[in-house]
């Protein structure tokens, strides 16, 4: 299978949906990362989701959905899911919810619930609309590796595993969506921090008992794909708030979050994540300067934390936490 990726014409995004209706596989820019998609009422079609990325089959696939009656089809709609969705959609927020017969199990990994989300990116909803689908679609990348932030990405790294790729551009975000459990909507929980902030939920669900963020080590995984290692590149990351103590040997990288410090000048190989100092560019630049420095056969990479400051700080360091985990 030769992958070749495609502007999105009208014609082009005419031959996706066929695509797609026929149970192909394509990649598609969203505004977090880009998605690997599929008809998400067709198992056979899902299935080739799971052997394009490698990805265990007890993790469950985002469905992407173009209106909000669409999602009412596909999972039991609540009260908190409309403030939500009449707040963050179009955009990163991904909503769990009870959901209907019509699921396929493939899709959830046999659980009860289904995880929604509308994008905002105009080339996936064309697509959406276009093909007139419900898409699931999980991020572009084989499976534990780094999210893939551009069209190249995507090309590189399922190669010869799917025909077809949509260009969008660089991801606007360049972060996976925030992940919202509703399905008992007076007790909403967070399972994965992303650009819309554990704050930005508050604010929308006042009345509700407090929303909080899933602690990593506690419980069983409400999330079964939130694993510990993840977003991971071949070479190892070592974090910290500051970096400072680290020795200066040649095949090491530094990567500061904002501002080189002064004795790290002479530095041959120093990065800086966000040069405007914006949890966005952060965000936007992560991925892909990890895979970049990834295909240089370093023996490490030096990566400092987002201050607490940062509004992003939380989904940009649990990136960064599960990227370095071993
Ligand atoms: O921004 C995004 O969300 C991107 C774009 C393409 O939309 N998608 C994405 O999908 O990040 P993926 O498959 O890489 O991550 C989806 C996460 C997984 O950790 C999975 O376990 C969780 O969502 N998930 C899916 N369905 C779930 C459910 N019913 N309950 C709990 N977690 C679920
Ligand atoms: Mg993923």
């Amino acid at each position: 299978m030769r992958t070749q990726i495609y502007r999105p014409t009208p014609v082009n995004l005419h031959r996706m949906a066929c695509a797609l209706r026929r149970g192909d596989l394509v990649g598609v820019p969203s505004e977090t990362v880009y998605g690997l998609a599929a008809d998400a009422l067709n198992p056979d079609a899902c299935a080739k989701i799971f052997t394009a990325k490698e990805r265990p089959a007890n993790d469950p696939l985002i469905i992407h959905v173009h209106q909000i009656a669409q999602a009412k089809q596909l999972a039991f709609w609540n009260q908190a899911a409309a403030r939500l969705a009449d707040k963050y959609w179009p955009g990163p927020l991904t909503l769990v919810l009870p959901k209907r017969e019509i699921v396929p199990n493939i899709v959830t990994a046999g659980l009860d619930s289904v995880a929604l989300r509308m994008p905002q990116h105009p080339v996936f909803r064309a697509l959406l609309e276009t093909a007139n689908l419900p898409l699931a679609a999980p991020s572009a990348n084989p499976f534990g590796y780094i999210s893939p932030t551009t069209s190249d990405h995507v090309k590189t790294s399922l190669k010869n595993r799917i025909a077809y790729i949509l260009e969008g551009g660089a991801c606007r975000i360049g972060l996976e969506s925030t992940i919202v459990d509703l399905r008992s909507p007076a007790h909403p929980q967070i399972l994965r921090p992303g650009a819309i902030t554990l704050r930005d939920i508050q604010a929308m669900l006042t009345g509700t008992s407090a929303v909080h963020s899933q602690d990593p080590g506690e419980g069983p995984a409400l999330s079964p794909g939130l694993l510990k290692r993840h977003y991971s590149p071949n070479t190892a990351i070592e974090l910290a708030e500051e970096i400072s103590s680290a020795q200066v040997t040649s095949n090491q990288v530094f990567v500061f979050y904002q501002r080189i410090p002064p004795r790290f000048k002479t530095a041959k190989f120093t990065y800086v994540l966000t040069p405007d100092g914006t949890g966005l560019s952060a965000a936007n630049r992560l991925f892909a300067l990890l895979r970049k420095l990834d295909a240089q056969g370093l023996d490490k990479i030096h990566l400092q934390l987002a201050p607490s400051s940062e509004p992003l700080a939380e989904a940009l360091n649990d990136r960064m936490r599960r990227a370095a985990a071993r």
